[in-house]
C-alpha cells in the first residue's frame, strides 16, 4: 500500500488526524490491532476541554459531542469535611464536556468511513523502516497472518502507551518517567448521579472522585495501592471505601457493573519525532489520571502535527514539522505538571506526615480562597488555547 500519511492506532489521536488531513485533501491509511467493537466499547475518559470540544464539532467529526454531551461549568474541591466550587465560567470564561472518549470514537470511525478513509481493524503494526528516508515504512500483519506493507510520506504513532513505533523515535534515550505510590480503584454502577458536578475530594483516608456518565450510569473512582486486586472487594465494601471517602456528601449506590484498577505514571518521550516517523498522544506521554488531561494532549498534538503535515505535503515547507516536537512538547510539560500538582494536592502520599498533611490543606486553602488560585486552575482544567 503507497499513502501520503501512514497511522498506526485508531484511538482518539489517529482517527482525529485522519479526519483534519482529510480536510486538507492529506489522503492516510490508519490500522489498528484491535477490532472496531473493542475500540467502540472500551471505557476509557470522560472529561474534554473546550479546545477539544471546538475542534471535534467545528471540523465536523461530532456534532453529538454537543447534543449528547453535557457542559459542565465548575468542579468541587472537597476537604476538611467541605466542598468549594471552582467557577470555571466565572474565573476564565470557558468550561469543560462530559462525553465518554468511546462516543468520540464512535463519531470518529462513523466520520472517517463515510468519508471512504482507508481504515483497518485487526491490522497489528510491528515495526517502521526507513525513519531516515523520505519514504518510511509500516510493516504490518493482518488478522489472516499476511504481511502488509505500507509505504508512505510520514509515518506516525498513535498506538497508545505500549507504542511499538516509540522506540523507532526515541531510540535507547527513552523518556522521563514518574511512578507514583497509589493507584485509582475505578467504577461503573447503576444509579442516579450523586452531584450535579464533578467532586475531587481529599479525605484523610485518601483521595475519591465523584464522576458521572449518564442519568443512570455514574463512574467513581477512590485512590488505591497500586497491588491491589479489583476483584477481592464486596459491593458493600466498596460503598463504605467511597463514603468514608466523601465526608459531607450523600452518595446515590447501586449495582457495581464494572471495576478496574488505574496505574499511576508520568512519562515523557525525549523526542517525539525522527526523521519522517513522529509519535502522538499517549504513544509520546503518559500523565496520571486526575485533572483528565490524556485525551486532551492528544488531541493538541494532532492540531499541531495537522499544521506542520499541511505545510510539509502541500506546500514543502519542513520548518513546523522539523519543530513538531519542541513545540508540543511545550504544552506537555504544562500538563505533566498540572497533572502532577493535581494528584499531589489530592492524594494521600503513603508514609505522609503530620506536617505534609496540614502543609496539604493549606496548598488547598490557597487555591479555594483566592481568584487567582481559582483561575489558575480553570485555566488548565479547561484547557490552555490551542495551537492554530
Ligand atoms: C474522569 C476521569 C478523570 O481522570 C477526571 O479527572 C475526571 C473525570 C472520568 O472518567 O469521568
Amino acid at each position: 500500500v503507497r499513502t501520503r500519511v501512514a497511522v498506526i492506532g485508531a484511538g482518539p489521536a489517529g482517527l482525529l488526524l485522519s479526519h483534519l488531513l482529510g480536510r486538507h485533501g492529506i489522503e492516510s491509511v490508519v490500522v489498528d490491532s484491535r477490532s472496531r467493537v473493542e475500540i467502540e466499547t472500551t471505557i476509557r475518559a470522560g472529561i474534554l476541554e473546550q479546545g477539544t470540544v471546538e475542534i471535534l464539532s467545528g471540523s465536523g467529526a461530532s456534532d453529538r459531542v454537543l447534543t449528547a454531551g453535557h457542559r459542565h461549568e465548575g468542579i468541587e474541591l472537597r476537604f476538611d469535611g467541605e466542598g468549594h466550587r471552582i467557577d470555571f465560567t466565572g474565573s476564565v470564561g470557558r468550561a469543560v464536556w462530559l462525553y465518554p472518549q468511546h462516543e468520540v470514537l464512535k463519531d470518529l470511525i462513523a466520520a472517517r468511513l463515510t468519508a471512504g478513509q482507508d481504515l483497518r481493524f485487526g491490522v497489528t503494526a510491528e515495526r517502521v523502516e526507513g525513519a531516515e528516508t523520505d519514504r518510511p515504512r509500516v510493516l504490518a500483519r493482518d488478522a489472516g497472518g499476511h504481511t502488509v506493507e505500507i509505504e508512505a510520506d510520514v509515518v506516525v504513532g498513535a498506538d497508545g502507551s505500549r507504542s511499538v513505533v516509540r522506540e523507532t523515535v526515541t531510540g535507547a534515550y527513552g523518556g522521563s518517567f514518574r511512578e507514583y505510590p497509589f493507584a485509582w480503584f475505578g467504577i461503573l454502577c447503576e444509579a442516579p448521579p450523586s452531584s450535579e458536578e464533578l467532586i475531587y475530594s481529599n479525605s484523610p483516608d485518601g483521595f475519591a472522585l465523584i464522576s458521572r456518565r449518564g442519568p443512570g450510569v455514574q463512574r467513581m473512582y477512590f485512590q488505591c495501592d497500586p497491588g491491589t486486586d479489583a476483584e477481592a472487594y464486596t459491593e458493600e465494601r466498596l460503598w463504605e471505601i467511597l463514603r468514608s471517602r466523601v465526608p459531607g456528601v450523600t452518595l446515590n449506590e447501586g449495582p457495581v457493573f464494572q471495576r478496574d484498577v488505574l496505574r499511576f505514571r508520568s512519562f515523557v518521550a525525549h523526542e517525539m519525532r525522527r526523521g519522517r516517523v513522529v509519535l502522538v498522544g499517549d504513544a509520546a506521554h503518559t500523565v496520571p489520571p486526575t485533572g483528565a488531561k490524556g485525551m486532551n494532549l492528544a488531541v493538541a498534538d494532532v492540531v499541531v502535527l495537522t499544521e506542520a503535515l499541511r505545510a510539509l505535503l502541500l506546500d514543502g515547507d519542513e520548518s513546523l514539522f522539523g519543530a513538531f516536537s519542541d513545540t508540543a512538547r511545550q504544552r506537555v510539560w504544562k500538563a505533566q505538571h498540572f497533572s502532577w500538582w493535581m494528584t499531589s494536592m489530592l492524594h494521600r502520599q503513603p508514609g505522609a506526615s503530620d506536617f505534609d498533611h496540614w502543609r496539604q490543606l493549606g496548598e488547598l486553602r490557597s487555591v479555594v480562597e483566592s481568584a487567582a488560585g481559582r483561575a489558575y486552575l480553570a485555566e488548565g482544567y479547561t484547557g490552555w488555547p490551542l495551537a492554530r
